[in-house]
């Protein structure tokens, strides 16, 4: 089993890659691959709200940047680990509009359990963990937690690795995220599936 982890950051080796590394460890700990996906390197284009994805079969229509790559990786990937570093009390500019076309142009997750990890130096750890996780709980996908929210704190990977309890907290989610993913393997295998869901109702509002 394989959890693919976004790393949203412009510094691919920064804090937010030290904070999906450290919950690589216990993933890797027990027995779970994983994979860390760059993308906030990169100009990621906002989504246009063209609907032609819905056409595309699970891809977007912008082809040239790190969101169809993503999806392409995705198609292989029990569970998803989504970083950002926190700008401005949100996720980043780019792993924003990734996070937009990703989950808008993809095929849904429904059943694949994700989690959130944000790294700030200071504040807006709680609003940024609140707007990414979001993204897993619209689309019926079960949210890992941890011991406390996944947030580390620095403004280099050394402060990072000084912040002992943060770090904690990403092991502990690598582990709760193997157990999981294990859970639901074993469920398959006994004849237990994600349930079938309902004709979708779809209202603007009240109408
Ligand atoms: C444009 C910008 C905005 C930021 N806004 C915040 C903020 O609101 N709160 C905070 O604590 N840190 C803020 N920071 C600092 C980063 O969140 C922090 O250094 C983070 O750990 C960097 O992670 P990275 O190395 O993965 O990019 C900001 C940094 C940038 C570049």
């Amino acid at each position: 089993m394989k959890v693919l982890m976004i790393n949203g950051s412009p510094r691919a080796e920064g804090c937010t890659f030290t904070a999906l590394s450290e919950a690589g460890k216990t993933l890797s700990e027990s027995g779970i691959d994983w994979e860390i996906f760059q993308t906030g390197t990169e100009p990621i284009r906002g989504c246009m709200a063209c609907g032609a994805c819905s056409n595309l079969n699970d891809r977007c229509v912008f082809n040239g940047d790190a969101v169809n790559r993503a999806l392409e990786k995705a198609e292989t990937a029990d569970g998803f680990i989504f970083g950002s570093p926190v700008h401005y009390a949100s996720a980043s500019g780019s792993m924003t509009s990734f996070m937009d076309r990703f989950f808008y142009a993809g095929p849904g997750f429904a059943g694949k359990p994700g989690a959130a990890v944000v790294s700030c130096r200071r504040g807006g750890a709680a609003s940024a963990f609140d707007q990414l996780n979001k993204y897993l709980t619209i689309g019926g996908m079960p949210v890992v937690s941890s011991q406390y929210w996944n947030s580390v704190h620095g403004n280099t990977p050394d402060e990072v690795r000084e912040d002992l309890e943060g770090l904690q907290v990403m092991r502990a989610l690598g582990r709760n995220m193997a157990w999981l993913l294990k859970c639901i393997d074993a469920g398959k295998k006994t004849g237990i599936e994600y349930p079938r869901s309902e004709k979708r109702v779809w209202t603007n509002f009240i109408r």
